[in-house]
């Protein structure tokens, strides 16, 4: 919702108009002329410009990346426990269920689900069923991987049968039996296997016993293959769509979800590692309870399977309600957790963090560069941050001098090395707002445009909105020298009903399915088609809503030229060239619609999707015509 202007000293390379003046000298009369210097670079663009940004937000991890297909899993997180758990009572079973708060499987965990079967036997079972995350995705021939911690009251209860079924037909779609639940908690592992069924979310997950007596459950858990196979991971289409990004790096663990509403519901990194049965779960601000699942360690794994670095933000003492620690001794125990926290990231093993992170089974240290202090600091109305910031910096810096640490907010008596920018926008602000990193001061701090979007459209983003994106990101990449990263926000959302909490999101998704908004295809055309350096260029005779980038990687030999057409016009442009002999044919992605509402949704996911063809007869002096409401990127192949 913010939009901030930092006063900032010019500093932005002007092309020289000399050097342009021959290629400029071509006839307007057929629309614009764009005068490209394919051997005069004007500046660098940093490989890390796109990322990612991610908390929890939109039901983004639990019933979203993270594979769980339990919910509630933990019994918690509404004053009742039980949400998602029915009774179910076959035939002349009887039985009652409710939450137990005297017993748990561990520390963490300290209480449970009860379930008393007065009256039950093999054919008449009773128990609990639970119905996932707006359902549960099942297909065929397809292993799911469960487990559960129990106990009972007497061994007379027997076995628990755990199926999977059908809600439509009631039948079971694939069945497995729990042996030896005894008098003390313990873990049972299990496996469902599906046949050739048809696809669908109508499923749940039951478990019954066929004897009276009390049984108790916690953690009960069930995941499907996910992707590279990771135990407690992630959704394989989620993150096969961010792979096609591009992500240089992923910044968590949020925005609000760092901070909590209130101090003591902040993101506490030390609860969610280990095993699953010693996290206790916590409360998040964007209004329901967060399993902890995906947990610290498997933010970095994320981060390794998809080889982005991670942009780690680390609690500083504020909290929305208006919450601060002052600056001082009250703040050290939190300024020595996040010291604990990047030795947890990068220590070795013979170092106390580094070695709990080899028990929790990644030996190898991760690689930092980056790290956040806090989020939006800006709303801290106490004035902290200042202070805050500064012993943040000086304890960091003393343990890890190449670490470079990004400010919430401009500072006034220091320079912190990057400063984090948000911008939630409409479309035709950010046409307006193009060149806004033109004249910001080189000596300054660096920018991280740490969240950004063009909010129009819900859930997702429409082509309007990806108009406003592309335009926006023309002015990334023409400024990466200084801007060195950006990411969209947020990132993910789940479409069923109650899953949003924040509209315009970039990747939309139900139980099953998964769909790029047009805004997501353009972020994949910008970070996919992205050079080194951004070369000497000029447009002359468009009109307003006409934007370009145009780099350049000289390893591969190519040049990318991006167009913004967000006029519903067709927009004429001669490409004017010098200083590279290009290949005759090129490569034209298009991504267009016809009006600015146009969009994609989970029932109709591929309206708008990047084409691809050959762009023939490419020369000195191009003529192409970019349709009415488009983005486009060409790229051409040096000799
Ligand atoms: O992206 C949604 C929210 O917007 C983030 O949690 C917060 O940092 C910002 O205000």
């Amino acid at each position: 919702m913010l939009k901030k202007t930092f006063a900032r000293a010019a500093a932005w390379i002007v092309v020289p108009l000399a050097c342009l003046a021959p290629f400029a000298l071509h006839s307007q009369t057929s629309g614009a002329v764009l005068t490209i210097r394919a051997d005069k670079p004007a500046s660098q663009v940093s490989p890390t410009l796109y990322g990612l940004m991610t908390e929890e937000i939109n039901y983004s991890y639990d019933g979203g990346i993270y594979a769980e297909m339990v919910r509630n899993r933990t019994f918690g997180g509404d004053w009742s426990g039980i949400q998602h758990w029915f009774l179910v009572e076959k035939g002349t079973a009887e039985a009652a269920l409710a939450p137990d708060k005297q017993t748990g499987p561990s520390e963490a965990l300290k209480a449970s689900l009860r379930i008393e079967v007065k009256q039950a036997d093999a054919q008449n079972q009773a128990g609990v069923l639970n119905d996932g995350w707006w359902g549960m995705p099942l297909r065929p021939n397809t292993t799911y991987k469960g487990s559960l911690y129990a106990k009972t009251d007497s061994a007379e209860l027997g076995s628990v049968t755990v199926s999977l079924v059908s809600d439509d037909s009631g039948k079971p779609l694939a069945t497995a039996s729990i042996a030896g639940i005894g008098t003390d908690w313990k873990q049972f592992q299990f496996t469902l296997k599906t046949d050739a069924i048809a696809p669908s979310v109508s499923n749940h997950l039951s478990l019954t016993v066929g004897h009276a007596g009390t049984l108790w459950l916690n953690l009960v858990s069930l995941f499907p293959p996910t992707y590279r196979d990771r135990v407690n991971g992630n959704r394989v289409d989620l993150m096969e769509k961010l792979a096609e990004m591009h992500p240089a790096f992923l910044r968590f663990p949020g925005g609000n979800y760092l901070e909590g509403d209130h101090i003591n519901e902040r993101y506490q990194w030390k609860k969610t590692i280990g095993s699953l049965v010693d996290r206790p779960t916590h409360p998040s601000p964007w209004h329901y309870h967060s399993s902890d699942g995906l947990g610290f360690l498997e933010f970095l794994e994320w981060c390794e399977d998809l080889k982005m670095q991670p942009v780690l933000a680390v609690y500083a003492g504020y909290s929305m309600a208006q919450e601060h620690v002052n600056p001082g001794p009250d703040l050290d125990p939190y300024v020595q957790d996040a010291l604990d926290e990047l030795e947890y990231v990068t220590g070795g093993t013979d170092t106390k963090w580094g070695a709990v992170r080899a028990q929790n089974g990644h030996p190898e240290p991760f690689k930092l560069h980056y790290v956040e202090i806090g989020n939006e600091d800006f709303f801290d109305k106490s004035g902290s941050y200042e202070g805050r910031y500064a012993q943040y910096y000086k304890a960091i810096k003393a343990k890890y001098p190449d670490l470079e640490l990004i400010a919430t907010m401009p500072l006034k008596n220091m320079k912190p090395d990057v400063v984090d920018d948000h911008y939630y926008l409409r479309a035709t602000q950010f046409f307006k707002d193009t060149t806004h990193y033109d004249k910001t001061d080189r000596n300054g701090p660096k920018i991280f445009v740490g969240e950004w979007a063009t909010r129009e459209g819900s859930p997702t983003t429409n082509f309007g909105a990806a108009l406003g994106d592309a335009a926006w990101m023309t002015g990334l990449e023409r400024n990466s020298d200084i801007v060195v990263m950006a990411a969209y926000a947020p990132l993910l959302v789940n479409v069923n009903p109650g899953g949003m909490q924040w509209e315009s999101d970039l990747i939309g998704y139900d139980t099953m399915h998964s769909y790029g908004s047009p805004s997501y295809w353009a972020q994949v055309m910008f970070s996919k088609y992205l050079g080194s350096e951004t070369l000497e260029s000029k447009l002359e005779g468009a009109g307003p809503k006409l934007f370009y980038s145009v780099t350049h990687d000289s390893a591969k030999k190519r040049i990318y030229l991006k167009l913004v057409n967000a006029s519903s016009a067709p927009a004429p442009v001669t490409i004017e060239w010098a200083g590279a002999k290009l290949a005759e044919a090129g490569k034209l992605v298009t991504l267009s619609a016809h009006t600015t509402q146009a969009t994609n949704t989970i029932q109709r996911p591929s309206e708008i999707v990047p084409t691809e063809s050959v762009l023939h007869g490419v020369s000195e002096h191009l003529r192409h015509t970019v349709p009415g409401y488009a983005i486009q990127v060409i790229e051409l192949e040096e000799r």
